[in-house]
Order: structure tokens, then C-alpha cells, then sequence
């Protein structure tokens, strides 16, 4: 390693002490930074933060900086996010073509290839965990994601093409926007393609009509899928 490299680790790490958040892994660092400052300060770190980031820099069983660990997380939002990156600096433009509301009561499904399923539902805000000691979670997976109506029959459906081998947050590769090498934040709306969405229930739409705050005060307690 060259001297001015090393110096440059001793400074990274040396930050990482300070802010107290980060273990000294100048990678793990390097991804935290990537997330950029998004996330306001001040909020809480719960469930129901950092919508659409890859959860796993920071929950990961092993190099996670959060105590809390996941062997799966990400989140579920209704539309897409298809800006180009100059749109993505306009506040304006972003509001108007990136739909960030989150899908609440979606139930994610991870298949293995051993046959075993696993499923989580999301929260208000959209996120969803699965924990690191459930033997059903094993790489690689298929992923589905379901959403019932109000009627109790199932509203919208999706599969994800590919299986998942070892990337445990949905956002390491559902980056925004979408384009040739990223799908775009994972996305659950039916398109009738006049009207564009359909069946977006009104629980999602309750969400945003909130004063935006990372928790849901009125949530009932997380409904289990199979
Ligand atoms: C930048 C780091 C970071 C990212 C990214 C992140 N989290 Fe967290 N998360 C934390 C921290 C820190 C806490 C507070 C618990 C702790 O002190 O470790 C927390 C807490 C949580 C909790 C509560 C855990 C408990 O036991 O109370 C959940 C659930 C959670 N996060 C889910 C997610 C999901 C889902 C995502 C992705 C959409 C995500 N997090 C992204 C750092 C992060
Ligand atoms: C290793 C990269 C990768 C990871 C990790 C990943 N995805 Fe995907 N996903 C893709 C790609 C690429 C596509 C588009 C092609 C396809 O369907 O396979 C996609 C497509 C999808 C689709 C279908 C979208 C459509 O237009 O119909 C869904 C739903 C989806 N992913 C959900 C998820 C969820 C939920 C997670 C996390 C549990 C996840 N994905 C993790 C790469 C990934």
C-alpha cells in the first residue's frame, strides 16, 4: 500500500471514529457516504427510514454499522422514478416524475431453489425486513411482489425476472433512475396504458396526505404473510 493511501485510510477512519456511526472499513465508508445526506438529521433511525436506500450498508449481518441485522430489505413504492440526473438536481421536476409513494401491505416472497419461501409485509413507508436467522432465506432467490385490495383478492402481482444470489438490499440494484444498467427503485403500480395507474388503494394514498413524518402512528401491528 502506498504511503499517501494508507494516510488517506488513517483520515477515513479517523472520521468514522468521530461521527461514531461507521465501523473503520474504508469501503463500508465509501458506500455510507454514496447514500449522500438524503436522510434528514435529526429524524429518528426506525423502521420507517430511508425509504428506497440499500438497507443492508448499514444492516448487514457482517459489515452492517446498525446493530439491527437483515439477510433481506428494501422497499416497495407505487410508480417509477425516470429522471436523468440534470432532472434529478430540479426539485420540481422530481416531485412531478419520481412517485415515491410507498406501497404499504405489500408482501414480498423470496422462492429459493430448494423450493422454501419466505415472506415479509411492508410497512407504511414501505419497507420491508427479513431477519438473518430464518433458514428459508437462502441465496439464490426469486422475488414476487403482491398487493391485495380492499376486497381481500389480490390487486397487483409482479415477479422480478432474474433470481437474487447474494445482494441482500433491493436497492443495490434498484438504483434511480431507471436506465440500461438499473431497473429503477422496485415499483408495484398496474398500467392500463391510456390511463395510466390503476387501483392505487386508498391507504397508500392516506400516507402521503400525512405531514410526511418517517412514522406511521396509526399503523396496527404488521400483518404475516405466507
Ligand atoms: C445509513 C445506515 C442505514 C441505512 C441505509 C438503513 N438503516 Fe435502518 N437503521 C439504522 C440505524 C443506525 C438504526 C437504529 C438501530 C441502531 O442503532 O443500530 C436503524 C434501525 C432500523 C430498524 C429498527 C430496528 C430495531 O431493532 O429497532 C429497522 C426495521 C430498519 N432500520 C430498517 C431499515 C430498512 C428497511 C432500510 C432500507 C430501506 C434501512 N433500515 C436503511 C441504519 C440504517
Ligand atoms: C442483483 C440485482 C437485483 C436485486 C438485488 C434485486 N433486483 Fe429486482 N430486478 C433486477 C433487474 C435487473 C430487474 C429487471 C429484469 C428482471 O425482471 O429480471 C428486476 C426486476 C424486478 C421486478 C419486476 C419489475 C417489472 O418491471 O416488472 C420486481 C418486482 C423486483 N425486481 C423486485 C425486487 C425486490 C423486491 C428486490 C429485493 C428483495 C429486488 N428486486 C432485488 C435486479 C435486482
Amino acid at each position: 500500500m502506498r504511503p499517501n493511501t494508507r494516510l488517506q485510510m488513517m483520515v477515513i477512519a479517523g472520521f468514522a471514529a468521530a461521527v461514531g456511526s461507521c465501523v473503520n472499513d474504508p469501503v463500508q465508508n465509501t458506500r455510507l457516504s454514496a447514500l449522500g445526506d438524503d436522510f434528514p438529521a435529526g429524524l429518528e433511525e426506525t423502521a420507517y427510514h430511508r425509504p428506497g436506500q440499500p438497507c443492508l450498508t448499514c444492516h448487514d449481518e457482517k459489515r452492517g454499522s446498525s446493530s439491527a441485522k437483515f439477510a433481506v430489505a428494501g422497499t416497495i413504492f407505487w410508480g417509477t422514478c425516470n429522471i436523468d440526473k440534470t432532472e434529478a438536481a430540479d426539485d420540481k421536476v422530481r416531485n412531478e416524475r419520481c412517485d415515491l409513494t410507498p406501497v404499504r401491505d405489500a408482501e414480498v416472497r423470496l422462492i429459493n431453489t430448494g423450493g422454501g419461501r419466505a415472506c415479509a409485509v411492508t410497512n407504511c413507508w414501505g419497507n420491508f425486513t427479513f431477519p438473518t436467522n430464518d433458514a428459508r432465506i437462502e441465496f439464490p432467490f426469486l422475488v414476487s411482489v403482491a398487493k391485495k385490495g380492499l376486497d381481500g383478492q389480490y390487486l397487483v402481482q409482479t415477479q422480478m425476472g432474474g433470481h437474487i444470489s447474494r445482494e441482500g438490499s433491493c436497492a443495490g440494484c434498484h438504483d434511480n433512475p431507471r436506465r440500461a444498467d438499473s431497473p429503477g427503485q422496485v415499483y408495484l403500480f398496474a398500467e392500463d396504458g391510456r390511463t395510466g395507474k390503476v387501483g392505487i388503494p386508498p391507504a397508500a394514498r392516506a400516507v402521503m396526505d400525512k405531514d410526511r413524518t418517517f412514522k406511521c402512528p396509526n399503523e396496527e401491528p404488521l400483518r404475516t404473510c405466507e
